[in-house]
């Protein structure tokens, strides 16, 4: 017999209770960061990817949030922002954007003010994206109130509508929900993957891949010179936009295979094209930028003649900036760390790096 898949549209997203009698709620949720392997990069209008993307989530790169929550009366969502305990005013539109956006989906918040007080356990201005692991800590724990609204809804249903609003306080962030491996964006190969939200991939994946490492080389702890945002817009009537997005749904379909079989070769192929390409068309568009720095590409140098010289997979892969993630398996991990320390801290602005590794998704603290 054939299995109906039940799909999700938008309005399944949209809360139809009222905001009950709860008074006085806290929840904590720690969220991780996440490093793409298949590259998101152009979206359409409601934060919907032009392309399908997947990464892996990471462990030790996260943001801490705690909500406070007490009902209020003013027919307006209000809040107050604390980073590491103080406020942090620079946060604000943020925050207020991203309740904005879910509004419409969880009407309920304008009953409520919330003290959000968050930190990050990666250093601040480390040039690593807070707005994914940053995003999917505030829709956990916008969904934990509202599932104490409506305490018979679903597991499934509580992950897919915090991947939902998480995604519309910042792309990425929809992949930091739920699972190692998350696929964003419909792609016909890949059961159940949707615009609206991520997925977990659901095949089971290559022993190669259990554990795999991801040491972040900082490079350039600066403020980027053109944000994310500005970026995906440049995809707009970019003349490369179109052959690059049949090109993600392409590599998605390799990789897929990859992560089943555990081809290192494939896998380093299609991670650090996609790297490439990312910056490829940010070098083309127009207005045309660089994030790059020339530490990134001595890196890329020194890791290529690495892999060459003594036969160890590891690749690299870059997001949004200058800094370089190094990929490879664990067990190859002593001899990764030697050669990072040996020769490529150098590179790194203060000699700093991160070393994380695959993850499993959000977690409740209280
Ligand atoms: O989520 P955003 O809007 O910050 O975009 C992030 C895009 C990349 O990090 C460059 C790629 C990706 O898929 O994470």
């Amino acid at each position: 017999m054939r299995k109906i898949e039940f799909m999700l549209i938008e309005n399944d997203f949209i809360y139809k209770g009222n905001s009950g009698k709860i008074e006085k709620l806290s929840f904590q949720w720690s969220s991780p960061s996440n490093i793409a392997l298949v590259k998101y990069w152009g979206k359409k209008e409601n934060q919907l990817p032009a392309n399908p993307s997947i990464s892996f989530t990471l462990n030790n790169c996260k943001t801490i949030t705690k909500m406070d929550i007490e009902r209020r009366f003013d027919g307006n969502f209000t809040f107050e922002l604390l980073f590491e305990g103080k406020p942090k005013p620079e946060f604000n539109h943020k925050i207020n954007q991203f309740f904005l956006r879910i509004e419409k989906y969880c009407l309920y918040i304008n009953d409520f003010h919330f003290v959000i007080d968050t930190q990050n356990t990666f250093p601040h201005s480390s040039g690593i994206a807070s707005s994914a692991s940053g995003m999917a800590a505030m829709a956990m724990n916008i969904m934990s109130l509202e599932k104490a609204l409506h305490p018979e809804m679903t597991d499934d249903y509580f992950y897919q509508k915090a991947s939902f609003l998480a995604r519309l306080g910042s792309g990425s962030a929809c992949r930091s929900i739920k699972g190692s491996v998350v696929v964003w964006g419909k792609h016909s190969e890949i059961m159940g993957s949707s615009d609206l939200f991520g997925v977990e991939f659901s095949s089971k994946i290559h022993d190669n891949f259990k554990n795999y490492q991801d040491t972040i080389l900082l490079v350039d702890k600066g403020e980027k010179q053109v944000s994310s945002t500005v970026g995906h817009d440049l995809m707009h009537n970019h003349p490369f936009a179109e052959k690059r997005f049949e090109q993600a749904q392409h590599n998605l379909s390799s990789i897929k295979k990859v992560l089943e079989n555990g081809d290192l070769e494939t896998f380093i192929n299609i991670v650090e094209s996609e790297a490439l390409t990312l910056h490829a068309m940010m070098m083309t568009s127009m207005p045309y930028f660089i994030l790059m720095k020339p530490n990134t590409l001595e890196i890329i140098n020194k890791i290529w003649k690495f892999r060459k010289e003594k036969n160890i997979p590891i690749c690299f892969t870059l997001d949004a900036g200058a800094n370089v993630h190094v990929l490879y398996p664990e067990n190859v991990r002593g001899e990764v760390l030697q050669f990072i320390q040996q020769e490529l801290v150098g590179y790194c602005q203060n000699g700093n790096y991160i070393c994380d590794e695959i993850g499993t998704g959000s977690i409740q603290m209280l």
